[in-house]
């Protein structure tokens, strides 16, 4: 992308540019590299290089720097278009693994971003980085650990968890079983989907070695192997009146993972479940459960 974009500007990868962040003086393709966003542009940027177009916002989802600069031309000298873009911003990942199982490692579960838009193959910066470009066993990657203060394992070991998370959600919850097996804490139950069973269950020896010596009991929901979508909220509503025992046993109802459709389909079935299985009414239960600490959600 660095070079997508140099050759669209037309400007030489060598040549030196101030960072007006910190004031540092950095080469163009450094700056391009490692401070600059060069995916996502500002509303000023894309009015600056297009002009007003119809629909703004189709045209920052659809266009990366170097091709709205390749179809619009480049207004800029070479200050000046550093100055407009937007900083490189951190993305976060939630740790997948126990530091009481592995002190001196992190692990990640990272879901490549690959889409195509105005018939470009499209990756997204980090996750491309990461899977693909990143040099192994060199420290090359700066980071930081941003607390998510209390979506973690119980206090008591004894209080049964229900884990919910498809896809790269699963990832804090290898962590917590991880937490939970080294405390003999054996209520738990994940709830797993991803596309299919034989290419993305994550960790599938795991769960299986969990789930025979009795620390998990494990449902999953392989969108991709049939020909209907079966999602995890299928999985829990299936197991309605089971879960509905479980959280009547006071068990903690963890959420991970996508934020714009799962967690609000997950959200309603679980209002569905207490419907069908409780003389509860499902709004005030499920505040409850949130004001007592027994509905957490780590969505994005
Ligand atoms: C608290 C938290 C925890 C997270 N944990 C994890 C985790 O454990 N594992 C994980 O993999 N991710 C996780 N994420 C997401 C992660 O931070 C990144 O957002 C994600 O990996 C994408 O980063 P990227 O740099 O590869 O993509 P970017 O370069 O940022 O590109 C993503 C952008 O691409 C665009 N885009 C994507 N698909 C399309 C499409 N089909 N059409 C048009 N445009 C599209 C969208 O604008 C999207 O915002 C987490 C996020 C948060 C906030
Ligand atoms: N093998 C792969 O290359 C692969 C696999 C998964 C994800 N990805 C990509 O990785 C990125 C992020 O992935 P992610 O980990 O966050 O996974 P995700 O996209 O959230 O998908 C995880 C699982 O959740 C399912 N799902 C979709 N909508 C749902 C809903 N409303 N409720 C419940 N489940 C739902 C998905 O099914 P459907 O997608 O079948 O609808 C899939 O089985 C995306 O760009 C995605 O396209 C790639």
């Amino acid at each position: 992308m660095v070079e997508k974009t140099l050759s669209a500007t037309n400007f030489s990868a060598d040549q030196q540019i101030v960072d007006k962040r910190t004031g540092k003086t950095f080469s163009l393709n450094e700056f391009l590299s490692r401070k600059a966003s060069i995916s996502q542009f500002s509303r000023k940027f894309l009015l600056e290089v297009a002009g007003e177009l119809a629909d703004p916002k189709q045209a920052s989802e659809d266009f990366e720097v170097w091709d709205l600069i390749k179809t619009y031309g480049n207004p800029y000298d070479v200050q000046t278009f550093c100055d407009r873009l937007m900083p490189l911003l951190p993305r976060l990942y939630s740790i997948a693994s126990s530091p009481k199982m592995f002190p001196d490692e992190i692990h990640l579960v990272v879901a490549e971003f690959e889409y195509e838009t105005l018939g470009e193959a499209r990756s997204g910066i980090c996750t491309r980085y990461l899977c693909e470009i990143a040099p192994l066993n060199e420290p090359a990657i700066p980071i930081y650990v941003h607390p998510h203060k209390g979506f973690t394992t119980p206090k008591e070991p004894s209080t049964p968890i229900i884990l919910v998370g498809p896809g790269t959600g699963v990832a804090p919850f290898r962590g917590f079983m991880q937490e939970r097996y080294l405390q003999n804490a054996k209520n738990n139950w994940l709830f797993f989907g991803e596309w299919t069973h034989t290419k993305e269950f994550f960790y599938q020896k795991e769960w299986e070695n969990y789930v025979q010596q009795g620390f998990l009991k494990l449902d999953t929901a392989f969108s991709r192997d049939q020909p209907e979508k079966v999602y995890v909220q299928n999985r829990l509503i299936e197991k309605g009146a089971e879960v509905m025992t479980w959280l009547e046993n006071g068990a903690i109802f963890y959420v991970c993972g996508d934020a714009k459709h799962m967690a609000r389909d997950v959200d309603d079935a679980l209002h569905q479940i207490i419907q069908d299985h409780s003389t509860h009414h499902p709004g005030e239960y499920v505040k409850a459960m949130k004001s007592a600490g027994r509905y957490l959600k780590d969505v994005y």
